[in-house]
């Protein structure tokens, strides 16, 4: 091919690689902006999952899992169906329960100490008790809730059985107690007992509820267990007590 002018063919090919190298800074610097951006977004993230900014992380989990618990060893922690505790969640001064019972069972110090007392009233008075269950992992309270699924049904076991991290037996603040005259079984029929009018009648006193009473299923999520004593503390127990409500209604007041 014969070129006839030779100074405008350069100048093309010249304007030509300025085209070229300016596409190349531009695509360049588009490349460069967003790897910027998304390390910058990735940095961000883990800042907040490492937990060292704590207000972010706290905003960031009440957003996203309502349903947490705050102060999982505080005594008059909220754990229902509403509200779960941590899986990892195991409080730091269990005990094992020096009492009367069906099997060896733990419960937080200062509720064992409340136990003790309400045991030392029931013997002083000849109503025998016994421990039954105490504190549950999460684990356990996962085995427990799975075979009452599998023997009674979904509906029937969300009735009686909480699901893991929903069951206030994590907490080491809730005990089971039982009585001969049931056969040391957890049955509604312990209410009517002697032994189960006492506990009803006198567990506030050292600062246990029954926390799920009769005809308060739709408040607490709960059949009715006259068995499940809860260590919320002497006063707020005594006003539970007093007026005749439930830990929902009372923490809600
Ligand atoms: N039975 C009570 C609700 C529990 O499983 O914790
Ligand atoms: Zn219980």
């Amino acid at each position: 091919m014969r070129i006839k002018n030779r100074k405008r063919f350069y100048i093309m090919i010249g304007l030509l690689c300025v085209v070229i190298f300016l596409l190349l800074v531009v695509s360049f610097g588009m490349i460069w902006t967003a790897f910027s951006n998304n390390s910058s977004a990735q940095s961000d993230s883990s800042t907040v999952s490492n937990g060292s900014v704590q207000g972010n992380r706290t905003q960031e989990t009440s957003t996203s899992d309502p349903t947490e618990v705050t102060d999982q060893s505080d005594t008059m922690v909220l754990v229902n169906k509403s509200t779960s505790l941590d899986k990892n969640y195991v409080s730091s001064d269990l005990v094992w329960v020096d009492l009367r019972g069906v099997r060896e069972t733990q419960l937080r110090q200062e509720a064992a100490d409340a136990l003790k007392n309400l045991f030392k009233e029931a013997d002083s008075k000849a109503i025998t008790l016994y421990c039954c269950s105490g504190y549950r992992s999460y684990e356990t309270q996962q085995e427990l809730y799975q075979e009452n699924v599998k023997t009674y049904g979904q509906k029937q076991a969300d009735l009686v059985s909480a699901k893991p991290g929903q069951s206030e037996h994590q907490t080491g603040l809730a005990m089971d107690v039982t009585a001969e005259s049931v056969n040391l079984d957890l049955d509604e029929s312990f209410g009517e007992t002697t032994e189960g009018q006492f506990v009803k009648n006198n567990a506030y006193k050292y600062g246990f509820i029954i926390r799920y009473q009769e005809d308060k299923t739709a408040i607490t999520g709960y059949a009715y267990e006259p068995w499940h004593l809860r260590y919320v503390g002497k006063d707020a127990a005594t006003t539970i007590y007093e007026k005749d409500i439930t830990l929902e209604e009372y923490l809600k007041n």
